[in-house]
């Protein structure tokens, strides 16, 4: 059986009340916050830092005090330095792009080495290739479903085939990898894509969007139960 996970993206919170707004969405059933960060260089958007990572770490609990992990995608150029500042800041998983880093591997190793799951992204039109050499030291793979960079926009269904894809590639290795997909995922898609083959599955305008985030979140649940 496998366990999905909902993971709702901060990008579209209430920035000025962030820590309610990750207290709110876990007490919705969130089971991952995922956190993106975005330099206005890799991506033409400008988020957050370490800093308020670090300031919502403690809010990232359930009500009886179990810690709910936050999945740091970083949308950055470059990697090394802030993957390492995010692990102090208390990121559990850190994801980033590859072409965004000079040396892939290296940068797997800097957010293993600092005791974090690491992932790594793919941008709609980049193929898998990289897993070749990187499969056996990651803990996630994030396949974008839009371009990043914004919340708000429309699932790019070409997605869905390469979740396939990287399915095959998790069950070749045969190691224990989240597949996670980010951008444009709703209660009335969010069924296709785990059919796909994915586990995991990023929403921010969907839930964050909506008046009461519990009511969205057992709507997707719903749909991951049937099928
Ligand atoms: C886009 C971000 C996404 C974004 C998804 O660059 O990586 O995580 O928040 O937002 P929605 O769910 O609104 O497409
Ligand atoms: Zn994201």
């Amino acid at each position: 059986m496998t366990t999905y996970r909902i993971a709702p993206s901060l990008l579209s919170a209430d920035f000025a009340r962030l820590g309610e707004e990750v207290r709110n969405v876990i007490a919705a059933g969130a089971d991952w916050i995922h956190f993106d960060v975005m330099d206005n260089h890799y991506v033409p958007n400008l988020t957050f830092g370490p800093m308020i990572c670090q300031a919502l770490k403690p809010h990232a609990k359930t009500a009886d005090g179990k810690g709910v992990p936050i999945d740091v995608h970083l949308m950055v150029q470059p990697v090394d330095a802030l993957a390492a500042a995010f692990a102090d800041a208390g990121a559990d998983l850190i994801s980033f792009h590859p072409d965004a880093s000079a040396h892939v591997h290296r940068s797997v190793q800097a957010i293993k080495s600092k005791g974090c799951k690491a992932g790594v992204v793919f941008n709609p039109a980049e193929s898998l290739d990289v897993l070749e050499w990187v499969i056996e030291d990651i803990d996630l793979i994030l396949i974008m479903s839009v371009n990043p960079g914004f919340g708000g926009q429309g699932f790019i269904d070409s997605a869905l085939r390469k979740v396939e894809q990287a399915r095959k590639w998790i069950e070749r290795s045969g190691k224990d990898i989240r597949l996670e997909v980010d951008g444009g995922i709703k209660v009335d898609n969010i069924r296709r894509v785990a059919d796909a083959g994915a586990d995991t599955f990023v929403a921010g305008s969907a839930i964050f969007g909506k008046p009461d985030y519990a009511s969205v979140v057992q709507a997707m649940r719903k749909e991951l139960a049937v099928g």
